[in-house]
């Protein structure tokens, strides 16, 4: 039998720095908080709490001198005033290439020049991004609903915007955006902002899943991205998710030669060891 474990499997760059910074914090014992979860997963969380990183929902909820760790979806710039004002130390834990956004529309974006951002517009990352722009904001999370608000606001077709998308955000629905704005909107500036960090784990999932007689995914059911990692590789082999080493019991490997093993993006390194040292 042999097990192969995906190079993508588990955290990506940007909640791995996250992770690694809150823990960093927790080690030096001093009085710290998340602003919202860290991570989708209660092994990080419990460990953080263990060792007295708790998590705070708003601003308002900590104070003076708290370490609060701003978690790699980033905030808007008004999180960062109500801390300050609060008088607590931030611990910007936003990933860089969230964070580039934020520049990219702090700095060209103005009363004049409105900012239209491809993404869910409840998603913390996209109320981040539309909390540092300066003028009018518009999100759009399909190219319908960007048709809509063009036809809605005829002046954006003349206007100098400025288009950014989430760093999750569909690949394919960009393009198709991407190419209707180029038509219309003659004026606009277009940010190619995507991260490819979850489309490589999936490509790489589904390439393992084609080599594997079974496919092993680790990590949380109610993770979107782990659960759609099982629904990639499940059209190529048998695969079962599982979320601790224990549950690999009621699996029969008995008929497997190669088997594939990968992770969602908020799995720890810990937990992929574990299930491995199991297996
Ligand atoms: Fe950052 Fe990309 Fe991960 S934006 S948080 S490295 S998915």
């Amino acid at each position: 039998m042999r097990i192969t474990l995906a190079k993508t499997a588990g955290f990506c760059f940007g909640v791995d720095r996250a992770v690694n910074m809150a823990y960093e914090i927790a080690d030096k014992g001093i009085d710290a908080a998340t602003l919202g979860q860290l991570i989708h997963n209660t092994y990080v969380t419990n460990r953080l709490a263990e060792r007295g990183v708790g998590i705070i929902d708003s601003p308002s909820q900590s104070h003076e001198g708290q370490t609060v760790i701003i978690r790699a979806h980033g905030v808007s710039e008004s999180v960062y005033d109500e801390l300050i004002n609060v008088g607590a130390v931030i611990c910007d834990a936003t990933c860089p290439f969230v964070k580039k956004i934020h520049n990219i529309v702090e700095e060209n974006s103005s009363e004049d020049i409105p900012v239209m951002v491809a993404g869910d517009p409840n998603h913390p990352e996209v109320m981040g991004i539309t909390g540092h722009c300066k003028g009018e904001v518009f999100v759009f999370n399909s190219a319908e609903e960007l048709q809509k608000i063009l036809s809605e606001n005829k002046e954006l077709c003349q206007k100098r915007t400025i288009i950014v998308s989430q760093t999750t955000f569909s690949q394919n629905i960009w393009k198709i955006c991407k190419e209707k704005i180029k038509i219309d909107c003659t004026n606009a500036k277009i940010f190619d902002t995507i991260c490819f960090a979850t489309r490589k784990r999936q490509d790489e999932a589904e390439e393992l899943s084609r080599k594997s007689n079974l496919m092993i995914i680790i990590g949380g059911r109610h993770s979107s991205n782990t659960v759609k990692l099982k629904s990639v590789c499940e059209k190529n082999c048998e695969t079962y998710l599982v979320e601790r080493a224990e549950e690999l019991k009621t699996i029969n490997f008995s008929q497997c030669a190669e088997i594939g093993v990968t992770a969602g993006a908020s799995t720890p390194s810990a937990i992929i060891k574990e299930v491995l040292l199991a297996m």
